[in-house]
């Protein structure tokens, strides 16, 4: 069920994906992307990148052949809002990416389906299949002459990192789902090494739903830098865990509110590569400019030990590294090593000092976003709950000097 925080009604329930195709049909590239960038979109993936740059740079690079990717790996523990936009709004999606195709000038599609995600396959296929059907995809789509685009469905096999989208791409060319260095950029070179866009798909969705209602009615809801409404895959120790539509923006308090989970201790805000936000933090707001996410919040109540929080999330970054670059192959183990001897009480506090600089430098060294943000987790948990972390440390640190 999604729940919508305004007027009860989902927006994207009130669209009309066909109406969103036509008026990208009646424009040129140029005004595609002006309508877009006019919007602000962000990408809705987590990074928040620009949609419209996004796509002016790909429409700008050159390349005989280019991609439009849907990133539906959703593999962000405690995310599930793109399962649920693919399971009601296929085509909403789908006009998405076709208009994202116009923009940039691609001609193929490919869907990235999170493995675990296989029994919505058969439903996504029939309904390309009654868009081609329809003239929505395949050659002269609406009859207008040299707009030729088509979508397939490619399986993921549900490795975290294949999410990110340049191991997501090395993994739709059938190599082993390893990140790649960037520069060159996907926009530029991308799937087969040709300028292709790879966007989540929420952002396709909204996208969609600009060109039929205008840049302005989306800019009306959010704040300057997050304009707009956004999916969040709330759960946890809540009363009505579920999918929500909220403007960014709001606060974690008023978040909480909405999902009745007012008592709650702490939330993790954006997933294993989030951050936790403690009770002291719920004026905070959830939005690119302060506290950033793809839409998954995690509530932990009140009984809640954040140094177990800590554990899951290290478990599943060890499980989860692909093991390419060393400081996150091995500095989450390290991670993970300090906070099992802090539960067994052999941790002492000079160790966990040094820990946490081991957490930045995983941070700073690592090659890609997993490995960036894989200690966020236990970085903010040392940094909001210094007092219940140091009563399981042996001696005494000075607090100032835990994390600079
Ligand atoms: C480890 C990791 C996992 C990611 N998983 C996803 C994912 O499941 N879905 C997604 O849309 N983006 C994911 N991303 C972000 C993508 O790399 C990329 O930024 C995004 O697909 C771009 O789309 P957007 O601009 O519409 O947000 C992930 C990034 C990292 C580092």
């Amino acid at each position: 069920m999604i729940k919508s925080f305004v007027d009860k009604k989902l927006t994207f329930r009130d669209m009309d994906p066909d109406v969103s195709l036509k008026a990208a049909a009646d424009m040129s590239s140029a005004e595609i992307i002006e309508t877009v960038s006019a919007s602000s979109l962000r990408g809705r993936g987590g990074a928040g990148f620009p949609t419209g740059a996004k796509w002016k740079f790909c429409s700008r690079a050159e390349g005989d052949q280019k991609y439009v990717v849907c990133n539906a790996d959703e593999g962000e523990p405690g995310t599930f809002k793109d399962r649920v936009i693919l399971t009601r709004f296929p085509h909403l999606v789908f006009a998405g990416m076709s208009i994202a195709a116009r923009a940039v000038g691609a001609t193929r599609g490919l869907l990235y389906l999170r493995g675990e995600y296989t029994y919505l396959r058969e439903g996504l296929m029939a309904a390309l299949q009654k868009r081609r059907d329809d003239g929505l995809l395949g050659d002269e789509i609406m009859g207008v002459d040299g707009f030729e685009f088509d979508i397939e469905i490619r399986m993921g096999s549900g490795a975290y990192v294949c999410g990110e989208e340049t191991a997501l791409i090395e993994s739709l060319e059938g190599h082993r789902g390893e990140p790649r260095n960037r520069p060159p950029f996907t926009a530029d070179t991308g799937m087969n090494a040709m300028p292709s866009v790879v966007n989540n798909v929420e952002t396709f969705a909204w996208a969609a739903a600009i060109m039929e209602k205008g840049p302005e009615w989306f800019r009306v809801v959010g704040t300057d830098q997050s304009t707009g409404f956004k999916l969040f895959s709330v759960s946890g120790d809540i009363d009505r865990p579920g999918v929500y539509e909220l403007p960014l923006g709001i606060t974690v308090q008023e978040l909480l509110a909405a999902v009745g989970g007012e008592n709650a201790k702490a939330a993790v805000i954006g997933g294993a590569s989030g951050r936790v936000v403690s009770q002291a933090e719920f004026n905070r707001k959830v939005c690119y400019e302060d506290v950033p996410t793809g839409g998954a919040v995690i509530v932990f109540g009140p009984g809640r030990d954040m140094l177990d929080v800590a554990e899951n999330f290290l478990e599943f970054m060890c499980e989860e590294s692909c093991g390419q670059c060393t400081p996150c192959r091995l500095g989450n183990t390290k991670l993970l090593e300090c906070v099992r001897m802090l539960q067994e009480g052999t941790c002492s506090a000079a160790y966990l000092r040094e820990i946490v600089e081991l957490g930045e430098s995983i941070h700073l060294a690592s090659k890609c976003g997993l490995g960036q943000s894989s200690g966020n987790i236990f970085l903010s948990i040392v940094e909001n709950f210094r007092e219940e972390i140091m009563g399981r440390a042996l001696g005494a640190v000075e607090p100032a000097t835990l994390r600079s």
